[in-house]
């Protein structure tokens, strides 16, 4: 397997943590992001070649973040787009996060982060990833952002937001056919967000989701999937 050059956003911890790791252990160059890098202790033992500040819910940090990286490599072979929020970040949880009573601004909030965020990003690594060889766009979503799964369960916020992000992904799918777009479910995973009764292992999740993503061909642009390569329901 070739070496590719990658951004993990989110990077700090949690899957973003994890797939920084899985990426440097299969030899890959891996740039990854955090809001604080000085404070970012495990991602710089995770042997990134780079490690860049970035908050996705502004844009004027995306724009510094996109030029910063182009003077650092000249293209991008896979952008994870996985730095992602509940509304429990912004102080919205339990009874107060249903249809009938959810505040819209921590609809607002959320939306800048889970889907704002992604489009936004994307965009600004739009050249160094038209650079990239078979270049390849993962924007982690979740089980919750699927009409299926999502309608019963999960804060609306979020559903909403990674709703959101699975049509990004099919609007940028269907835009840019020379790079290769998904929405992957990680799994339900133990971290900060999942929680410690969570099903699966960060490494578990992030060593599934990078075989998944070395697998891809430009034929599987526009697709849902598992953190395992299985197809996921809309
Ligand atoms: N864990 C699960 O079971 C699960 C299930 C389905 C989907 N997901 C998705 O998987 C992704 C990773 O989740 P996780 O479980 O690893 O969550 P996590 O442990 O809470 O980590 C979230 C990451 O996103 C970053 N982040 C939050 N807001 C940001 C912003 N405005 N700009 C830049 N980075 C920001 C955090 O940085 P800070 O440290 O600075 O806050 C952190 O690095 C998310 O997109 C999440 O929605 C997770």
């Amino acid at each position: 397997m070739s070496k590719r050059r990658i951004v993990v956003t989110g990077a700090n911890r949690g899957i973003g943590l994890e797939l920084v790791r899985s990426f440097v252990g299969l030899g890959h160059s891996v740039y990854g992001t955090a809001r604080n890098p000085d404070a970012s202790e495990d991602l710089k033992a995770a042997g990134a070649s780079g490690i860049l500040p970035l908050d996705v819910s502004d844009p004027e940090s995306i724009t510094t973040f996109g030029t910063e990286l182009a003077e650092t490599t000249d293209a991008i072979d896979l952008l994870v787009n996985n730095a992602g929020v509940g509304s429990v970040s912004f102080g919205a949880e339990g009874a107060a996060v249903g249809i009938d009573v959810v505040d819209p601004a921590v609809i607002t909030q959320v939306f800048e982060v889970n889907s704002l965020g992604p489009l936004l990003v994307t965009r600004a690594l739009m050249p160094l990833l038209q650079a990239g060889s078979d270049a390849i766009v993962c924007n982690i979503s979740s089980q919750l952002g699927s009409m299926v799964v999502g309608a019963g369960i999960g804060d609306v916020p979020y559903n909403v937001s990674k709703a959101a992000l699975n049509m990004i992904t099919v609007k940028y799918a269907n835009a840019h056919p020379e790079i290769t777009f998904v929405a992957v479910h990680p799994g339900w995973v133990q971290t900060d967000m999942g929680g410690a009764d969570a099903s699966l292992t960060p490494p578990e999740s992030a060593s599934a989701i990078a075989e998944t993503l070395m697998g891809l061909t430009q034929e599987d642009s526009g697709r849902f999937l598992n953190w395992n390569g299985t197809e996921h329901p809309w």
